[in-house]
């Protein structure tokens, strides 16, 4: 590297130091910043053949090309998963097979080599062991977040296909998603922006569906709602997800989640969705209008309980859902949706308080959420099998 002019300042490379685990307070809420971890695991494939993978210390990878796919035309899709550390002081990752199917389908929509089944849980199993040490211990909160990732790493210029796949498996100690710590959150929805096409990628978990979600999450974390829905984008009457997650609602005998071809679907969600038939809801997979969250289901259910659900955020209550109406004059207002189980808990104005969380127990999906948690967690028995290694 030469300075253009001479004598001038040249940005020197940052070298990122790993984190000693033992400077962890496991006991301080991790929250989801990044805590870089020893080391991840990388495969290559090149012209359609895989090589046996390598295991590399610290968290930067310093031979990308600089005309690599990703980069320019967003040849990239990852995947997110966590590992819990048990009482016999082992780790188990939930469902990572799921993960693996998902990111197949990733792969297949942008032409990208999907790693086979037996590297993909190789490189999961390989990053939570060498990183162990920053499994959170089991008597204390959070988790070992794994993130599985694929991108065009072969240099093009014209708009084609790599040659070349990275396929990289890292990882990252987390807590809570959202700064509320699990408490309930209010949302707003995205009026001015569509987080995916009626016929678009919604679906699959490609890198490019989450950079447009910022501007709107700015916009709306400064307005004071942590959390941004989208509806669907063709006639923007019925829910979609969050830009992080998946959408749950509960009446008193169904679990609710939409059905869309522009909504990721969630792990979470579908263990969820299981654990709401165990317990004798029916769970529901349809187009859910927005209507429906004020006037109830077609069968007169009012809808008592909102969550947003997924990996990272695992199941976190939405207490209101702020809607922008526009009327003919061209001005907009928000329609305030406050779930109605918070209703007499929460004075809309307010988050709310302790009190008011204690007395959401009664909400069917943080009753399902914590029942999940405690499964992930090795406190309840996994009778659906989905703790890997068994
Ligand atoms: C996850 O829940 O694992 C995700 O990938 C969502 C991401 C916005 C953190």
């Amino acid at each position: 590297v030469t300075p253009l002019a001479p004598g001038g300042h040249v940005h020197a490379p940052i070298a990122y130091p790993v984190t000693d685990p033992s400077s962890l307070d496991w006991d301080v809420g991790l929250g989801f910043g990044l805590i870089t971890t020893a080391g991840y695991v990388r495969y290559t494939c090149r012209s359609g053949v895989w090589d046996d993978g390598a295991w590399v210390a610290g968290s930067t990878l310093p031979d990308l090309h600089i005309m690599a796919t990703a980069l320019h035309y967003g040849q990239a899709c990852f995947e997110g998963l966590k590992a819990y550390r048990h009482a016999d002081d082992k780790a188990y990752v939930f469902r990572p097979h799921a993960n693996h199917s998902r990111m197949a389908k990733s792969c297949a929509r942008a032409l990208m080599e999907a790693p086979p089944l037996d590297k993909f849980l190789n490189a999961v199993r390989t990053c939570v062991a060498r990183n162990m040490a920053y499994v959170p211990p089991h008597d204390k909160p959070g988790a070992l977040y794994v993130r599985p990732f694929l991108f065009g790493s072969g240099p093009k210029l014209g708009l084609n296909e790599s040659d070349e796949y990275t396929f990289i498996v890292t990882c990252a100690p987390v807590g809570e998603y959202y700064k509320a710590g699990g408490k309930p959150v209010k949302a707003l929805v995205c009026g001015e922006h569509d987080r995916a096409a009626p016929k678009g990628v919604g679906s699959c978990k490609l890198a490019g569906n989450y950079a447009p979600t910022l501007l709107p999450a700015k916009e709306a974390k400064t307005q004071g709602y942590p959390i941004t829905l989208y509806l669907d984008p063709a006639t923007r009457t019925y829910v979609d997800e969050f830009a992080t997650s998946n959408f749950l609602a509960a009446t008193k005998t169904k679990i609710l989640t939409p059905d869309s071809n522009s909504v990721l679907e969630s792990v979470t969600r579908m263990s969820i969705m299981q654990l709401a038939r165990d317990h004798g809801f029916t769970p529901e997979t349809r187009r859910i209008k927005v209507s429906e969250l004020t006037e109830g289901t077609a069968d007169g259910e009012p809808i008592t309980h909102i969550a947003a659900c997924g990996t990272a955020v695992v199941l976190t209550p939405v207490y209101r859902i702020d809607v922008p109406e526009t009327d003919a004059t061209g001005k907009t207002t928000l329609r305030r949706i406050v779930a109605a189980g918070w209703k007499d808990m929460v004075d809309a104005d307010q988050e709310p308080t302790d009190a008011a969380m204690d007395a959401g127990e009664s909400d069917p999906l943080m009753k399902l959420g914590n029942e999940l948690r405690a499964i992930q967690k090795g406190q309840r028995p996994d009778t659906h099998g989905w703790l890997w290694p068994e």
